[in-house]
């Protein structure tokens, strides 16, 4: 992303952050990460783990931003539905983003492998959701950051059509 910086919207989704029962970090992790590499965060709220709510955020913000990452809400407990959320938002899943995540931070972690992250596109935005600690965050971005301006790149670029040989 050569012309402009790329700009982010950040959704936590935590009913505990939401009544205001918790303060909720991983937000403000991401913030730290994002802007550390010169990107914009331009769209910043918390929402309950509703799948409604969530998919409302995600649909407004694909066209206001480059990126959407969420936090929480992907392990199996029975309130965890930002996955199902993201999936009716999208319009092309991402895979690669959410099994690098899972495999790469796995090393350190077994537990990666219970987070049912996903990612996807939506028009010109690309939507990842990360697990909801910071610490999983921190891992979680280190994996995926690097790759985001060349994603961002193809998804913006004028075709995906090949001229013939
Ligand atoms: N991924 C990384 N890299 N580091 C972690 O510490 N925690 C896991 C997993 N993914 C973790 C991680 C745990 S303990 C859970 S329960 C799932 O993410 C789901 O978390 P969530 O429901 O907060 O999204």
């Amino acid at each position: 992303m050569s012309t402009h910086s790329i700009t982010v919207g950040i959704l936590t989704i935590s009913d505990a952050g939401s009544r205001g029962q918790r303060v909720d970090t991983s937000g403000q992790v991401i913030r730290e990460l994002v802007e550390a590499r010169g990107w914009r965060v331009l769209r910043a709220d918390l929402v309950s783990d509703e799948r409604e709510q969530i998919a409302d955020r995600m649909r407004r913000w694909s066209d206001e931003v480059d990126l959407v990452l969420s936090t929480g809400g992907t392990g199996l407990g029975q309130r965890d539905v930002t996955p199902e959320a993201t999936r009716t938002v999208i319009e092309r899943e991402v895979p690669g983003l959410p099994e690098a995540m899972r495999y790469l931070s796995a090393q350190q972690t077994p537990m990666a492998w219970l987070s049912r992250s996903v990612a996807g596109v939506r028009g010109r935005c690309l939507i990842i959701n990360l697990p909801g600690s910071p610490k999983a965050v921190r891992e979680c971005l280190g994996v995926v950051l690097p790759l985001i301006p060349h994603a961002l790149e193809t998804l913006h670029g004028p075709t995906n059509i090949h001229p013939a040989a």
